[in-house]
């Protein structure tokens, strides 16, 4: 079944206490009014341990923003998938922008993560999306069709089935410039016929998929209005409370 989700990158921000106090707040607000939404909060690694225990997490997920592409061994400062499971994590956020542009993580290494999450019981959160250039040559379609070919589409229909997939255009990420709903829209129409085309109808209809790029309180709720966008992954806007449950509540 195809769920609605809002999701928080936190990127690097916020130390472990204040981490902690974050998970809290976002508890505490989606216990006092309950979310008609699928949550799920990706902090840095180091946070993971102390704030699974604090959150039901059929409601308020947990997740990492990354794992490594290694199994175990002499990899100085990686975190493997496993390492990730066993803080009680369900999530893994993988494919982000800024780790293919800032940390050169290729299509290859990508797909490795992403199998290796699978292996360990986590949920990828994979994103796509084309830069500024791409899109003013129009070449987005052809952008997020090679990213999904690269390195999800060698998956079974099962594997892929567990994927929750974020278009995200690098444009609007951290600008302020949001893709407007029709952008959205268009794009992730075409993003559910490339999974049509290789999965099947009922693999696509089910896939969830999600906007990220600026999203905050005051457009979510039209870019979710949009059949095809089917949720959020929101960075800046989940390092406040008040803003992240402004956007779950998009959904109501
Ligand atoms: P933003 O980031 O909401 O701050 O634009 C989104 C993301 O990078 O996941």
């Amino acid at each position: 079944m195809r769920k609605k989700i809002v999701a928080g990158n936190w990127k690097m921000n916020k130390n472990l206490q204040e981490g902690i106090e974050l998970v809290k707040e976002i508890k505490a607000l989606c216990d006092a009014d309950k979310p008609n939404c699928g949550v799920i909060v990706c902090t840095p690694f180091i946070h993971l341990a102390s704030v699974t225990p604090l959150v039901n997490q059929d409601i308020i997920g947990i997740g990492a923003e990354n794992c490594a592409d290694k199994e175990s061994g002499a990899y100085t400062g990686e975190v493997s998938a496993s390492m990730v499971a066993s803080t009680g994590a369900r999530y893994c956020i993988l494919g982000h922008s800024e780790r293919r542009a800032y940390y050169h993580e290729t299509a290859e290494i990508l797909k490795e993560k992403v199998q290796l999450a699978l292996a360990n019981n986590l949920i990828p959160i994979f994103c796509i999306g084309e830069v500024k250039e791409e899109r003013l040559a129009n070449q987005q379609n052809q952008v997020v069709k090679a990213q999904l070919e690269g390195s999800l589409f060698n998956l079974s229909a099962e594997d892929f089935g567990k994927i929750i997939l974020a278009y995200e255009p690098v444009w609007a990420i951290g600008t302020g410039l949001t893709a407007t709903p029709e952008q959205a829209e268009d794009i992730h129409a075409f993003i559910r016929s490339l999974v049509a085309d290789k999965y099947g109808k009922q693999v696509a209809d089910d896939c969830t998929i999600l906007y990220g790029g600026s999203c905050k309180p005051s457009n979510a709720k039209e870019l979710f209005a949009k059949p095809d966008v089917d949720g959020g992954l929101i960075g800046g806007a989940s390092l406040k409370a008040a803003d992240f449950k402004g956007i779950i509540d998009a959904w109501k």
